[in-house]
């Protein structure tokens, strides 16, 4: 996409987001996702790029949602708005109900702990730790005690398919394996939420479908809604609803 440049006196820096429509909170809690006007615009010296421009949005609780567009159309700026890493210039995001833009910094980060899983592209897995300790990590983080986290990584190993691969290092495991190991990761707690930036693009054809259907008969099975990012339309049939983004601007089509 080529950024489009904008007048800054019609989008001022603003460092709280303002919502653009009031919100009938009954809608809010029904729903997985949540996203009301939500605009992004970065600055770069006096130069300001409108990346999303006015996203509404809503996700049911327990489907899998996919967001395709072109590279540079602002799929991961929109993902990391809704992971709460990224503050939106405008509008308002509610995850289960809650409006995660009006929360403080740590409040917001101990939602996100109990309630988002995620899986990236690359993995992101320690490179020092077996498959099993990359799970515990984040057991131990979310509050499960040392000796419960060991036999729940060994489960969430089994759930997929890697139960013989516990002690072995990122290193040692394929990149289909290494996407499998995430998603037991993401899975850890029992997350209602999981979010997925280009899960597919590191992996061959045959993984790809592997990982993304094993992501979909274990977030059916745990109740949870998943939304991935994806440009690769392969990924499609794991999906119950698609929406396409294209220059900022949203299409939810099915
Ligand atoms: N922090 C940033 N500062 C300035 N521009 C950014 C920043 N992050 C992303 N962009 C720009 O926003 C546009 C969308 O990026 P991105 O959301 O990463 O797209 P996608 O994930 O669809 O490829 C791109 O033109 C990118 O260069
Ligand atoms: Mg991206």
């Amino acid at each position: 996409m080529s950024p489009i440049k904008i007048n800054p006196t019609v989008f001022p820096r603003i460092r709280k987001p303002i919502a653009s429509t009031p919100i009938d909170s009954t809608n809010a809690a029904t729903k997985a996702i949540l996203v009301k006007g939500v605009e992004m615009v970065f600055h770069s010296g006096k130069q300001s790029y409108q990346v999303l421009k006015g996203i509404d949005w809503e996700i049911p609780n327990g489907s899998i949602q996919l967001l395709m567009g072109p590279s540079g159309s602002g799929k991961t700026t929109l993902l990391s708005i809704l992971a709460g890493l990224l503050t939106p210039t405008v509008g308002r995001v509610y995850l289960l109900g809650q409006e995660i833009t009006s929360m403080s910094r740590s409040t917001l980060a101990q939602f996100r702990l109990q309630n988002i899983g995620f899986i990236f592209q690359g993995f992101n897995l320690f490179p020092a730790l077996t498959a099993s300790e990359n799970i515990e990590v984040v057991l131990n983080i979310k509050g499960v005690p040392k000796r419960f986290a060991q036999n729940q990584a060994q489960m969430l190993l089994e759930q997929v398919g890697l139960g013989d691969k516990a002690n072995q290092k990122p290193s040692d495991l394929s990149g289909g394996q290494k996407q499998r190991v995430a998603i037991a990761r993401a899975l850890a707690g029992n997350p209602p939420l999981i979010l997925a930036d280009e899960p597919t693009a590191a992996l061959d054809s045959q993984s790809g479908h592997t990982v993304t259907d094993l992501l979909r008969k274990l977030a059916k099975e745990q109740g949870c809604t998943v939304l991935i990012v994806t440009h690769d339309p392969r990924v499609i049939d794991v999906a119950d609803r698609v929406a396409y983004i294209e220059d900022g601007v949203l299409k939810q089509n099915s």
